[in-house]
């Protein structure tokens, strides 16, 4: 009996679609998108490289939706009105969805049943298709797990790791780069002090509303989360994932913050010149917009509510091996402003209840891959744990750069990622079909 009093099982719509242009029915494979916090049409949209190796893995492409993001709302528009209808969002229900859905098709489609299916994902999804392994090994014969940060959690790695990466993206991307973003927040904090002061911060950055001294670590949140998402999509071409952006979007953005020694106010001009890249490289924003950093593809409300129950992910900056104002990882502080927005408290040990930990090499078949560039790297699995947990880092890749469409601008070590990822999802395919496994 659940909390809403029902004694039967409830159902919901979950969306997925399905591609089997290449699908062979005799030798073929299933490759099925564990999908994460977004609109999974926009996940699709973006993981190219299912598609590359569909022909040559004669593969179905499935891609399952996240419940509560996209359209699959388990309570239509009520799914985020409080903790009640949220209680079903976790990543052990959809885990379980994911396993249901795959039952679904081999039950409906003639041929799945007797086909060997491989759990792909990036970022969340990543850890969703690394863990589907772990908890599901009956279900799929191996995962390969993009930009997924499964150690981000208690103290499995530093929890100042990813701002310290997040730096060294902009310390390489030109001179001065990460010195002068470094010493921008004082002079906001200076100029914040006066009115006139935040009058000129408003016109400058062209800010949709004006600047109260109670916005003022607001808009430095938005700043700092600006740069960390143009860490994240650094992609060596122009693409559009999480804005429309030019290639190596950093070494653009840098271009204008190469002087940590100009006055105040040229500093925030050039903030601006920078940060209006981010967001106006189509030309078309009328004014930035502090409550939004990115696609609103992205399930923010669902990812906010998980990220205050299950996935509790300790973030800290010194202000000295990064380019931020310090800030330390407060649990209690993290708890209460949950508690504020959602009535829940988290729980930052679960995770590692559920999914293991750094004691996971019991488990076979995972293929984990990072890119230098992504800050999540550093909550990632980049050695190889044992003969079948394997681990590929890409030197010039930022987050999941392996899972786009190839490009005639890839670099050599995205390439080198993908034949070999496509190696071992081949291995496990053929070890499937050695063995006898069929239904
Ligand atoms: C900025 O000023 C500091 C202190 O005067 C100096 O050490 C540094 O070289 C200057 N940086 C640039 C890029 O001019
Ligand atoms: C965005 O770019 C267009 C074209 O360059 C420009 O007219 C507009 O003012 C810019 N928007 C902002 C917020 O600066
Ligand atoms: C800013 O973004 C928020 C959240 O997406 C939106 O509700 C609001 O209307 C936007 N404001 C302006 C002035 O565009």
């Amino acid at each position: 009996i659940d909390h809403f009093g029902f004694n039967s099982v409830k159902t919901f719509n979950q969306r997925y679609l399905i591609a089997n242009e290449y699908w062979k029915k005799d030798g073929g494979s299933i490759l099925f998108y564990t999908g994460n916090e977004g609109d999974i049409v926009w996940f699709c949209n973006n993981t190219g490289f299912m598609w590359d190796v569909a022909q040559e893995l004669k593969a179905m492409l499935v891609f399952a939706e996240h419940r509560y993001y996209g359209e699959s709302l388990p309570f239509g528009k009520n799914s985020f009105k409080d903790s009640r209808h949220l209680n079903y969002l976790t990543s052990e229900q959809a885990l379980a969805d994911f396993a249901e859905l795959i039952r679904h098709l081999q039950e409906t489609i003639p041929g799945v049943k007797n086909q060997p299916v491989i759990a792909i994902g990036g970022s969340y999804g990543g850890m969703l298709a690394a863990w589907f392994r772990m908890k599901y090994p009956h279900m799929v014969v191996g995962a390969l797990a993009a930009s997924a940060p499964i150690w981000q959690f208690e103290d499995l790695v530093p929890c100042g790791v990813f701002m310290k990466i997040v730096t060294s993206d902009f310390k390489r991307s030109g001179p001065y780069c990460s010195e002068t973003i470094r010493k921008s927040w004082n002079v906001i904090n200076q100029l914040s002090t006066t009115s006139r002061g935040l009058q000129y911060l408003t016109e400058v950055l062209h800010l949709c509303t004006p600047l109260t001294p109670r916005d003022v670590q607001h808009l430095k949140d938005w700043i700092a989360e600006t740069w960390v998402n143009l860490a994240m999509v650094d992609y060596p071409y122009p693409s559009s994932f999480l804005q429309p952006l030019p290639a190596w979007p950093i070494k653009v953005v840098c271009q204008y913050l190469k002087n940590p020694n100009v006055s105040d106010s040229l500093m925030i001009q050039n903030i601006f010149q920078a940060l209006n890249i981010y967001y106006n490289y189509s030309g078309e924003a009328q004014c930035l917009n502090v409550s939004t950093t990115t696609t609103s593809n992205l399930g923010s409300l669902g990812w906010s509510y998980q990220a205050c129950t299950e996935i509790v992910m300790p973030f800290c900056t010194n202000g000295i091996d990064d380019m931020f104002e310090p800030h330390a990882w407060n649990l209690k502080e993290f708890s209460d402003e949950c508690f504020k927005q959602w009535g829940v408290r988290p729980s930052p040990s679960w995770i590692t209840t559920m999914y293991g930990g750094k004691n996971i090499n019991s488990h076979t078949n995972i293929v984990f891959s990072n890119g230098e560039l992504d800050p999540w790297s550093g909550g990632g699995v980049t050695e190889d744990l044992t003969d079948t947990l394997v681990a590929f880092t890409i030197s010039e890749g930022a987050h999941h750069l392996d899972l786009r469409a190839s490009n005639a601008l890839d670099p050599i070590s995205v390439q080198l990622a993908r034949t070999l990822e496509t190696k071992h999802v081949k291995n496990w395919i053929r070890d499937f079909y050695r063995s006898g496994l069929q239904h």
